[in-house]
């Protein structure tokens, strides 16, 4: 039986969100971020637009302003207990959040503030373009500039996951979690 729900249940109900370890370095210390973030979508093709959406609350908040460039990271299921991490616990009492996840940083491609982690079997690195506060959370939307994939995992040629290899994560509801098969 269908039963009337409180508005707020829409976050609920557009999910599974496929969900994603956001990077950057900031520039005013040199601190790596790195957050969960599940609410994220393509938003234009040409030209290549992604956006994702952060409460001001969230120390990557202005990490990210201050960057001027974020980095979207695909990463496999294998890392679920990492990206749980990242989303429970805020980097302000971390100068490396990537390394106090259990992950490894890597260098970005297009800027010095870009900054990855290996563990990802894509990433895709967005310069900063618009940031628009949205009721009580800001969207972020970056140009992408560079993206890499693991062709053990992402068709390049078609440009689509290849389902038989990638596991990818997809945020369900609070503690739960999806993947493909
Ligand atoms: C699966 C998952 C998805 C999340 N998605 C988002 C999101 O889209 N936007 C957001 O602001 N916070 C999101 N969070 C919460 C942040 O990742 C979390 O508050 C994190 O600790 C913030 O870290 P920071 O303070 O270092 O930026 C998510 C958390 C989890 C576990």
């Amino acid at each position: 039986m269908r039963t009337k729900c409180d508005t707020n249940a829409f976050i609920g109900l557009s999910g599974p969100h496929p969900t994603f370890l956001v990077t950057v370095n900031d520039p005013r210390n040199n601190n790596k971020a790195a957050i969960a973030v599940a609410w994220a979508t393509p938003l234009s093709v040409k030209p290549p637009l992604f956006g994702i959406v952060i409460s001001p609350n969230k120390a990557t908040n202005d990490m990210i302003k201050e960057a001027g460039v974020f980095t979207v990271n695909v990463l496999p299921l294998d890392s679920i207990d990492e990206v749980w991490w990242a989303g429970t616990h805020t980097g302000r009492q971390y100068e490396n959040k990537i390394a106090a996840a259990g992950l490894t940083e890597v260098p970005g491609r297009s800027d010095k503030n870009a900054t990855s982690v290996q563990e990802a079997i894509a990433s895709f690195e967005c310069k900063l373009m618009n940031v628009i506060p949205i009721g009580n959370h800001t969207l972020f939307i970056g140009r992408v500039v560079s993206v890499d994939a693991d062709e053990e995992y992402f068709d390049i040629k078609k440009g689509a996951w290849n389902p038989e290899t990638a596991r990818l994560i997809y945020h369900l509801a609070s503690g739960a979690f999806l993947t493909n098969c």
